[in-house]
């Protein structure tokens, strides 16, 4: 059975990807902080599905561990969906907020994609999926940090599909748009333009079934992102995004 690594796995995409890829039959690796969470989640996972989970403790801003981890955690499909939103207007006065965005949402998927990339390209095979997010498409004066650190990781994920393409690598990004998670309970969203876990994890599925290179959830994020793109930078400076 192929086996699948899911990093940041106690997210809440994490969890409805983990679902979907149980129910394919895939053999599990939950990694990520909340050992509590995680141990929960490979008992629910094993007994509805008959298939092998393990847990293993993975932080993604401890790049030192990251290639003893993947080395003891190997698999054939990794989802990269840890994630930190934080605070912006803290971030804007204080380092540690600033490096914590940065850290969580680029290098630390940065230092451990390149861990597994290197292994799928010495095997030619495998598929990695990548959570990023529309955020990273224009830096907005409200979200710029967790923004930037988005568009690292998307064009991260597309140099490393450039490079992979001819070793049979596949690599997926996922842009959720806006997801009724953890992440955003403490905002409003605009229930046309949200997705739920579930719409996230069946993108997800098809993204792998068709091997796609970008997925937007909602189809709709991808002209609404089109359209801010285009919009001139001496208009969209004055903007109150
Ligand atoms: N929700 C949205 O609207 C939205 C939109 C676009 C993209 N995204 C992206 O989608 C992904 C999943 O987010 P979500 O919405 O499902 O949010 P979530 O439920 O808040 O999950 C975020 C996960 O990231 C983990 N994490 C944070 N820092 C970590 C670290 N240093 N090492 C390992 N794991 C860490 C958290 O683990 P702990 O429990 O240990 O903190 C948590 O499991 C993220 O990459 C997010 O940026 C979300």
């Amino acid at each position: 059975m192929p086996t699948a690594l899911i990093l940041g796995a106690g997210s809440d995409m994490a969890v409805a990807i983990a679902r979907r890829l149980a129910e394919r039959k895939y053999d599990l690796v939950l990694a990520g902080r909340d050992m509590e969470l995680l141990g929960t989640l490979q008992k629910d996972l094993q007994i509805r599905n008959g298939v092998q989970v393990t847990t293993a403790t993975f932080d993604a801003r401890n790049y030192d561990s990251h290639p003893a981890f993947y080395a003891a955690n190997k698999a054939d499909l990794c989802v990269c969906a840890f994630g930190y939103l934080g605070d912006q207007d803290k971030g804007m006065t204080d380092w540690t907020e600033a490096e914590r965005i940065l850290a969580t949402n680029y290098t630390g998927a940065v230092s451990i994609l390149n861990v597994v990339a290197e292994d799928y390209i010495k095997r030619q095979t495998g598929t990695i999926i990548g959570i990023s997010s529309v955020a990273g498409d224009r830096g907005r004066g409200s979200n710029y940090l967790y923004g930037s650190a988005k568009a690292g990781f998307t064009a991260y994920l597309s140099g490393l599909r450039n490079r992979a393409f001819k070793t049979g690598v596949t690599v997926i990004t996922v842009k959720p748009g806006f997801a009724a998670t953890r992440m955003t309970a403490h905002l409003t969203l605009p229930p046309a333009l949200t997705a739920s876990p579930e719409q996230v994890a069946a993108a997800v599925i098809k993204g792998i079934d068709g091997k796609k290179n970008t997925v937007y959830v909602k189809g709709l994020w991808k002209w609404i992102m089109l359209a801010i793109r285009m919009i001139p930078e001496n208009v969209f400076k004055k903007m109150n995004l």
